[in-house]
């Protein structure tokens, strides 16, 4: 299965122009991508100044940039991954989907809101889940929920051989964490990030960029830089995230011992 991640730096708000930088990209990359991934938030951009703004950006599931990105996914006979500010009646979600020739393959909902996200979006109410594409297990989680091991846990426990990660990256831990994520389920982890700053109402924030994808053994595939616009393909293989026996004698999921772990704080 071929996966390939396009990073850029959207401009907030500039939903047409993003949109038509992106489709540029993907059909000129000549990627030959079973599935294409795209940043969190990929059209819109992500500094939202309040409540308003993010629902006047905001779109239902199969809204207007679905449309374009199933387009997408007809012309390059591919799945695309990506996220984007949904609107579910007077609810907001920052969400992602996975769409193909077919419609909408996937729909999650980011379950860990990052700090200002609170005021706009409401945390996720859908369970995770793992869809198959081109013969790998593919689960979805947003950015934030990098700082959740239990996201991709469970990720994991779903079957997932990629963990699909759409992300706009401000804390400059998560590239490192997903080795660990990787490592700890060994699974594929494919985390999609933009670039660039965003300084609106009173709030700067500059994105990391640091696309990557990571391997079961915790190996870092292939990377893009702190500032560029890029793409980068990858090979993965469902097989190798499968074999959880880690030696002869050690199995990753099989030697763990719930009944000693604790669910949560034990002091509240
Ligand atoms: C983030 O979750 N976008 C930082």
């Amino acid at each position: 299965m071929r996966v390939a991640l396009y990073q850029y730096a959207p401009r907030f708000g500039e939903v047409a122009r993003n949109l038509d930088q992106v489709e540029a990209a993907l059909l000129g990359a000549g990627a030959d991508a079973d599935l294409w991934i795209l940043p969190e938030l990929f059209s819109t951009g992500y500094n939202f100044a309040d409540r308003d703004e993010a629902r006047s950006l905001a779109e239902e599931v199969e809204g207007e940039t679905w449309d374009r990105v199933r387009k997408w996914a007809q012309r390059l006979d591919c799945a695309i991954a990506y996220g984007f500010a949904e609107r579910d009646r007077d609810v907001l979600y920052n969400s992602g989907a996975i769409v193909d020739r077919s419609g909408t393959r996937l729909h999650y909902r980011k379950l860990h809101l990052f700090d200002r996200e609170r005021l706009f979006f409401e945390a996720g109410n859908r369970k995770l889940e793992v869809i198959e594409i081109a013969g790998a297990r593919c689960g979805m989680m947003i950015c934030f929920d990098w700082r959740f091991p239990e996201t991709a846990r469970s990720l994991g426990f779903l079957g997932a051989d990629l963990i699909v990660h759409p992300s706009n990256l401000v804390l400059p831990w998560c590239p490192d964490a997903m080795i660990t994520r990787a490592l700890e389920n060994n699974v594929y982890v494919a985390t999609v990030d933009r670039w660039g700053i965003e300084d609106r109402a009173g709030q700067k924030l500059r994105f990391i960029g640091r696309s990557q994808v990571i391997s079961p053994a915790g190996a870092r595939l292939a990377a893009l830089g702190e500032a560029e616009d890029g793409w980068i393909v990858v090979d993965i293989d469902p097989a190798v995230a499968r074999q959880k026996q880690v030696n002869s004698n050690n199995h990753l999921y099989r030697d763990r011992r719930p009944d000693f772990y604790v669910d949560g704080p034990v002091d509240g």
